[in-house]
C-alpha cells in the first residue's frame, strides 16, 4: 500500500515537497466546515455533545523516510451531535511546529523527539517540547478541551470553534516539560491524575505525576525516578494506587546526540510497574519487573486492601515497526492479547502474576465505559482484525496488520466477545464508549468510530449500539480524514458547547 515507509533507511533524506502521492493514508493538509453531514441510518436523539478526533496529517512531509508517523501534525476535528443531526469541523493545532513550518513553507523538523535532527533555525535542544505536534488525544480537564502529546505541553483548544488557545503549563503549576496523552479521572472523586516523563529533558529518568481536583487544582504531585528511560505511554488508575508500565524501548543522549530516532528496542531489558499509592511519596512506590512486554495503553485497574488488578491489551515484545532492534533482529509484529496483570501489594513477590483473558488477537487500543473507571468493570471495547471476514482483495489495506474490520465488546465476567464487523471495504480505528444516558447500566450505549472506506475513498464516523452490537448509523464525510489517533466525547456537561 503506498504509506510512508516503515523500512529502516536510515539518514536519507528525501525532498521537504515529496509526498507520497496516492493512497488512502496520504496527507489531507486542509481544513472544513460541513453543516449537517450527510448520515444513513438514524442517529440515536440521546447522543447530544461533541466527539472530538485528535489526528496527525502530515503539514509537510518528513525529513527522512523511515521517519515514525508519530511525528504527523496535529489536527483536531469535532463531529457536533445535536437531536438527531451532525456537523463536522476539521482544524489544525496551531503549535509552534506548525507555525514555523508555514512560515517557512518547509519541514523543518527532523527525526520523532530528537531536535539533534532539526534544521537550524528551529533546533532548541534544552526546550524539546517545543516541538511538539500535539495529535495524540483530546483531553478534558475541568471544562478545558486539549490537544495532548507525551513529548511536550498540551495545547488548549476552544471546543466549539476549535481555536487553538496555546499551550498551557497550568499556570505554572505543572512542573514538567512534558504532559501525558492518557491522563485518568476518577469518576468518584472527581479528580484527573496526569505525568510528565523524560520530565527536565531528553533522555531523563524523572516522572513527575500530579493530581488535579474537580477544578483543575493541582492537589497532589510527586516526582520519581525510573529503572531506564523508556516510552511511558499511559497509565493505570485505581481507588487508591497509580500504575505506570514501562520498559523495551530504550533512549540515551549518546544516541540523540548521533542523530538517530529517539528510540529503539531491547529486547533483553526488562518490563517495569511503577505502583505509586495516591498521595504518597516516591519511598513509597513499589517497583515490580517482568520479562520484556509491550503495553502501550490500558483497560483499567482496581485495588482491593492486598492486591492492584489491572487489565490491558499486553504483547511479549516490540510492536513498533519504527524502533529498531539494537540486536539486530528484523521487525516481525507481536500481537497484542488482552491480559490481567496482579500485583500483590504487601507480598514479596516483585513480578506481577499475567493471565491471558482471551486469546483473540486485538489492536493496543481497548475503552472502557469511563463510569465505571477504578472500579472492576464488565466490557472492555476494542477493534480487532477478524481473518475470517471477507476483504475485497483488490482494495490496498494497512501494510503491517491485517484489515482491521471489527469491534469487540470483551465481556471479562462471561469471557465472552461479542463483535460488530465494519464490511469488506473498510477499516475501523478505536471506539470510544457513549452512554446512552448518565445513570444507564455499564454498557447501556453507543460506540463511536472512525471507518477508513477504502473503496468509496472517504470517512465515516459510526455508531453501533454497544448492547446489541449492532450498527445504528453512519455519518458520511465527502473526504479522507488523516488518520486518528484517539478520541473522546464530551456532554453537555462536559464542556461549554454552543
Ligand atoms: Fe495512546
Amino acid at each position: 500500500m503506498p504509506r510512508f515507509s516503515t523500512r529502516r533507511v536510515s539518514g536519507e533524506s528525501v525532498s521537504p515537497r515529496h509526498f507520497e502521492l496516492s493512497g488512502f493514508f496520504s496527507p489531507t493538509r486542509f481544513e472544513a466546515d460541513i453543516l449537517d453531514c450527510v448520515v444513513t441510518g438514524t442517529i440515536p436523539k440521546d447522543l447530544n455533545g461533541a466527539f472530538y478526533r485528535l489526528h496527525g496529517d502530515w503539514l509537510y512531509a518528513p525529513k527522512f523516510r523511515d521517519e515514525a508517523s508519530l511525528s504527523a501534525d496535529g489536527y483536531i476535528s469535532m463531529l457536533r451531535f445535536r437531536k438527531g443531526s451532525v456537523d463536522y469541523r476539521g482544524r489544525y493545532v496551531r503549535t509552534d511546529r506548525y507555525t514555523r513550518q508555514i512560515a517557512a513553507r518547509q519541514q523543518l523538523y527532523g527525526y520523532y523527539r530528537n531536535p539533534h535532527t532539526d534544521d537550524p533555525q528551529v533546533r532548541d535542544i534544552a526546550n524539546p517540547g517545543r516541538r511538539t505536534s500535539a495529535n495524540t488525544t483530546p483531553v478534558i480537564i475541568a471544562g478545558n478541551l486539549y490537544a495532548t502529546k507525551e513529548e511536550g505541553l498540551p495545547y488548549q483548544i476552544e471546543p466549539n470553534t476549535l481555536d487553538t488557545l496555546g499551550p498551557t503549563d497550568f499556570s505554572g503549576a505543572w512542573k514538567s516539560q512534558t504532559f501525558t496523552a492518557h491522563p485518568k479521572f476518577d469518576p468518584a472523586t472527581g479528580e484527573t491524575f496526569a505525568f510528565g516523563y523524560e520530565a527536565s529533558g531528553l533522555a531523563s529518568r524523572d516522572v513527575y505525576l500530579c493530581s488535579f481536583d474537580r477544578s483543575g487544582k493541582v492537589t497532589w504531585e510527586v516526582r520519581f525516578d525510573v529503572p531506564y528511560p523508556s516510552m511511558l505511554h499511559d497509565m493505570a488508575l485505581s481507588k487508591d494506587y497509580v500504575m505506570i508500565p514501562g520498559g523495551g524501548t530504550i533512549t540515551s543522549a549518546e544516541r540523540l546526540e548521533s542523530g538517530r530516532p529517539h528510540w529503539a528496542w531491547d529486547s533483553k531489558r526488562p518490563s517495569y510497574y511503577a505502583v505509586i499509592p495516591r498521595g504518597g511519596g516516591a519511598a513509597d512506590i513499589r517497583w515490580f519487573e517482568g520479562p520484556q512486554r509491550s503495553i502501550v495503553h490500558t483497560a483499567n485497574a482496581w485495588n482491593d486492601d492486598n492486591v492492584l488488578t489491572v487489565d490491558a491489551p499486553v504483547a511479549s515484545g516490540n510492536t513498533w515497526p519504527w524502533f529498531e532492534d539494537v540486536h539486530g533482529a528484523p521487525f516481525a509484529m507481536n500481537d497484542f492479547t488482552i491480559r490481567r496483570l496482579t500485583f500483590d501489594l504487601h507480598g514479596n513477590n516483585s513480578q506481577p502474576r499475567e493471565d491471558v483473558l482471551f486469546e483473540q488477537d486485538v489492536t493496543s487500543f481497548t475503552r472502557i465505559d469511563d463510569r465505571i473507571a477504578t472500579q472492576p468493570n464488565r466490557y472492555i471495547f476494542v477493534q480487532y482484525a477478524d481473518p475470517d471476514r471477507p476483504f475485497e482483495s483488490h482494495l490496498p489495506d494497512d501494510p503491517r496488520l491485517r484489515p482491521v474490520n471489527c469491534f469487540g465488546r470483551f465481556d471479562v465476567i462471561d469471557r465472552t466477545v461479542q463483535s460488530y464487523f465494519v464490511g469488506s471495504t473498510h477499516i475501523l480505528q478505536e471506539p470510544t464508549f457513549v452512554p446512552s444516558s448518565p445513570d444507564a447500566a455499564e454498557g447501556d450505549g453507543y460506540l463511536l468510530g472512525t471507518a477508513h472506506n477504502l473503496k468509496d475513498m472517504r470517512s465515516e464516523l459510526v455508531i453501533v449500539n454497544a448492547l446489541t452490537m449492532q450498527e445504528c448509523a453512519r455519518v458520511i464525510l465527502p473526504f479522507r480524514n488523516a488518520f486518528q489517533v484517539h478520541g473522546a466525547w464530551a456532554s453537555l456537561a462536559d464542556l461549554p458547547l454552543v
